[in-house]
């Protein structure tokens, strides 16, 4: 089974793959994770990406189509992946489509995740992660069982995004309108997309998204 999740910055793709990730052992691909990672590291891609992630504006297409290209080649996608972040551009699309049909790797759904642009300012801007594991939390919508002490490892070190600033979600969101939802029209040509409502509860949604996975 291999997915793409589709929507605007906040509407949940990270938290929701995640879940079908525990659930499905599938693999959560996640592209703005995978940069965020080069950044960290200081890599000759994560010193070009830095500046534009902290704008709110897109990678180049190349960078990402070909850092993409090497992830689902690595064994443990052979199990079904979902891409979280990525396709964001038609050329991204089209890319996926050729280095898809290359490797004789179906793709079985793509589904977009609803949600008004009103409710994603406030869902980043209360936003916080686990350094150590990732684990997503919200200030209003998901605190830690104890405060400042990660759920699933214990870890305590919760960080915030350096792109959560609310100039530049207004930045990401205009990207999001002008370059990735042509991808609607996409997918929906080739009678792959489904849509969720993104503004139900996390576990309304992860049930609807179950529910568009095994019917
Ligand atoms: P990326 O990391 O992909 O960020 P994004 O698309 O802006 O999405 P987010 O991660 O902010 O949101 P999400 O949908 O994962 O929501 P989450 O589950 O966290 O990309 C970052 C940057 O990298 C881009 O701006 C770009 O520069 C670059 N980049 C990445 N991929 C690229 C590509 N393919 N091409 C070019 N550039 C690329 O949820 C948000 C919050 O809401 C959380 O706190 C969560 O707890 C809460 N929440 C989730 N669901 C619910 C719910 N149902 N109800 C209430 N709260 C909820
Ligand atoms: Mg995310
Ligand atoms: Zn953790």
């Amino acid at each position: 089974m291999n997915l793409i999740l589709l929507g605007p910055p906040g509407a949940g793709k990270g938290t929701q793959a995640k879940r079908l990730e525990e659930a499905l052992g599938l693999l959560q691909i996640s592209t703005g994770d995978m940069l965020r990672a080069e950044v960290k590291a200081a890599t000759p891609v994560g010193l070009e990406a830095r500046a534009i992630m902290e704008r709110g504006d897109l990678v180049p297409d190349g960078m990402i189509t070909a850092m993409l290209a090497s992830r689902v080649s690595q064994p443990d996608a052979a199990k079904g992946f979902i891409l979280d972040g990525f396709p964001r551009t038609v050329p991204q699309a089209e890319a996926l489509d050729a280095m898809l049909a290359e490797k004789g790797i179906p793709l079985d759904h793509v589904i977009e995740l609803n949600v008004d642009d009103a409710a994603l300012v406030d869902r980043i801007a209360g936003r916080f992660t686990c350094a150590s594991c990732g684990a997503g939390y919200h200030d209003s919508f998901k605190q830690p069982r104890v405060a400042g002490v990660c759920d699933s490892c214990g870890g305590t070190e919760l960080t915030r995004r350096a792109d959560d600033k609310a100039e530049t979600v207004a930045a990401r969101l205009a990207a999001y309108h002008r370059q990735t939802s042509p991808l609607l029209p996409f997918y929906g040509a080739q009678g792959k997309l489904s849509a969720v409502d993104g503004m139900a509860d996390m576990d309304v949604v992860f049930a609807a998204l179950s529910k568009v996975i095994k019917p």
